[in-house]
């Protein structure tokens, strides 16, 4: 994500000094959503209700959605709605008696990003009450941005087609017309029909037990923006984890699937224990095919997770304890624009952290805090500093991809400097009044930075200072004082890397498998940059790299093997690129390739003849950095 902004960063440095300060900027709002049309001051949505039916030949979603609405102006006429590619066929207000009134709607102007707004006059004929609803007729498109639509060879069981959504950050626009922003939440039900032999699941509750007949109802009563509007279609099971926990997949990864999951449970039930009551009912799991683009996906209830974690031992959990901890970090309180998504992903990321160490134990987490802390560092190199501060400047350019992983290991990072400052205890203590202070609220970074003032900084004896956490937030790079993360096991790795490459011990007393994936991930990255061809091929033959079951690992080497342009391995490497669709696990290694001064064309060929497995935003996404590393 953050390759794509190469080309800007020469442009984006000249231009820091007068955009560091991003929320002290007279002309930029902080508060406002620059990435949605919708105009919340006169209107917000309350409670949405889909009637959708599922088309896989024609891909595409064809129903209606009906939005519950209150009018905050009382002279406003003009609903603006966010939509992407939608074929809209009626919009009607229903009066309070049941009746229908027909109202006429327009498109604006398209926007490469935002999409299009849909404007609706509200029928001067009928007196619209200030609460009122809205009926749509819609369709989306198969080119949907939040949509994927998968033909059978592309899941586990290749008989039965599959769909699924991805709405964050601003693509729920492109499968329900909506105030597509984070500052507004809905209560939301639904009804979906499809072909009767597959399974409809939502980020809402759904029926149990399932009678698998095409219709299926969903109900979502807790208030939630609309980024975790979610759905799938496919060939689904279930299979339980815990007293409220479990996983939907397909049957062939089921087994597997309760198998690497299945602390999943303890997970909720400390998490609980940590950050307060879990506010959401079930907590289940979805685990899609290879395509899905992200590691997991907060959605509610029900989290949406790559089959790359599959790694048979457990060891790349973390991102579910991550997904989990949005329950609160995110979900509970919500991010108020994508500019302070740091509350979600920072705060989320901490989280995570102290979860894994309940579940599992420091050393680990040590471990995975260094490697993120090195992906922080890396991070720094590429994004324009005006982009490195957790709360920056941000009204233009994709939401989506806009300063890599700085939200999430700058915002960690500083989470944990407050813990080291004021103690565990007592940050805990501050935590849990946050949850419940915040709870179904949108927050800026603003009044964050205020709560925190209030209940900590101005204490007396504060070990911290207003001007100290501004630093954080608004500043790029990191302060003097930051907590630097440090393990013993991955220096030890690293310690054998320089070894092995100085020639003192030979590659089968590297001792790997007394290594977690993590010391393995820190033993490749701290390999010299001149070792040459025929010791790394000696190394990977020893060590099995390029045969890994471990995505990670896989990701990690195969960066390696296109940076240094080992080329003996590029078969595994396009293997690897087949395999995975997970933007985290391939965009680095195609742009290492494109960028190694002689494989850029390869990078194509190997893009051409992958990217129709992959989801539209990874294939857009890869398409764009690979033109432009072309530059
Ligand atoms: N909410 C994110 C995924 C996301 C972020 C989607 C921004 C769209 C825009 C999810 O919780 C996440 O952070 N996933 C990570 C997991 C990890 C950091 C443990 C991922 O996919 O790698
Ligand atoms: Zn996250």
């Amino acid at each position: 994500m953050q390759y794509k902004y190469r080309s800007l960063i020469v442009a984006a440095t000249l231009l820091c000094a007068c955009t560091q300060d991003a929320g002290k900027d007279d002309s930029y709002d902080p508060a406002h959503d620059y990435f949605s049309f919708a105009r919340t001051d006169q209107f917000i949505t309350d409670h949405l209700a889909l009637d959708l039916r599922v088309d896989f030949e024609m891909r595409e979603l064809r129903g209606s959605v009906s939005l519950d609405m209150r009018r905050l102006e009382p002279e406003a006429k003009e609903i603006v709605l966010d939509t992407r590619d939608l074929s809209v066929s009626n919009a009607q207000v229903e009066l309070p008696d049941g009746s229908f009134v027909p109202a006429e709607f327009r498109f604006g102007e398209q926007d490469d990003v935002m999409g299009t707004p849909l404007i609706v006059s509200l029928p001067a004929t009928a007196d619209v009450a200030s609460e009122f609803r809205l009926v749509i007729d819609y369709a989306t498109s198969p080119r949907s941005t939040a949509l994927q639509w998968l033909p059978a060879e592309l899941t586990a069981g290749s008989e039965q087609p599959m769909m699924f959504s991805q709405s964050q950050a601003i693509h729920a626009r492109s499968w329900v017309p909506l105030q597509d922003t984070p500052a507004v939440r809905v209560t939301y039900e639904a009804v979906i029909q499809t072909p009767p032999e597959l399974l409809a699941v939502m980020s809402a509750s759904n029926e149990l037990p399932v009678v698998r007949d095409g219709e299926y109802s969903f109900d979502m009563p807790q208030p939630i923006p609309a980024y975790l509007l979610a759905i799938a279609v496919g060939n689904f099971y279930f299979a339980p984890l815990g007293e409220t926990t479990g996983v939907y997949t397909e049957p062939e990864l089921l087994d597997a699937s309760v198998y690497e999951f299945a602390d999943t449970q303890a997970m909720l039930e400390q998490a609980e224990s940590l950050f307060g009551p879990y506010e959401w009912g079930r907590y289940d799991l979805l685990v899609l095919p290879p395509s899905f683009p992200y590691g997991g996906m907060e959605n509610p209830r029900l989290s949406f997770i790559t089959p790359s974690l599959l790694a048979g031992d457990r060891s790349l959990v973390s991102v579910i304890a991550h997904e989990l901890a949005h329950s609160w970090s995110g979900n509970l309180v919500t991010n108020a624009t994508w500019r302070d998504g740091w509350l979600n992903e920072g705060m989320t990321s901490y989280l995570e952290s102290r979860l894994m160490e309940v579940i599992y134990d420091k050393d680990r987490v040590d471990e995975e805090r260094v490697l993120g802390y090195r992906e922080l560092l890396l991070d720094f190199e590429s994004v324009p500093p005006a982009m490195q501060a957790l709360a920056p400047r941000l009204d233009k350019g994709d939401p989506d991809d806009f300063q890599g992983t700085i939200h999430y290991h700058k915002g960690q990072l500083f989470l944990q400097y407050l813990e080291n400052a004021f103690g565990r205890d007592a940050f805990d203590e501050f935590l849990g009044a946050y949850f419940d202070e915040f709870a179904f609220r949108t927050i800026t970074t603003e009044r964050f930075l205020d709560y925190l003032d209030e209940k900590l900084l101005q204490a007396e004896g504060s070990a911290v200072t207003r001007a100290e956490a501004e630093q954080w937030l608004y500043k790029p790079g990191l302060p003097d004082d930051a907590p630097i993360p440090y393990s013993l096991s991955l220096d030890a790795a690293e310690a054998v890397a320089t070894a092995w490459a100085e020639g003192k011990i030979d590659a089968g007393e590297i001792p790997i498998a007394t290594w977690s994936p993590q010391a393995t991930v820190h033993f490749i990255n701290s390999l010299p940059a001149d070792l040459a061809a025929d010791r790394l091929s000696e190394l990977d033959q020893v060590l099995g790299l390029s045969d890994t079951r471990n995505a990670e690992i896989g990701r990690t080497w195969f960066i390696q093997v296109a940076k240094r342009r080992h080329t003996a391995a590029y078969e595994m490497l396009e293997q690897h690129l087949n395999r995975y669709g997970r933007g985290r696990l391939i965009y680095p290694v195609y742009l290492a390739l494109a960028e190694n001064g002689a494989d850029r064309e390869l990078a194509q060929t190997m893009f051409e003849s992958a990217r129709s497995a992959y989801h539209p935003l990874i294939d857009a996404g890869i398409a764009r950095a690979l033109k432009e590393s072309e530059q």
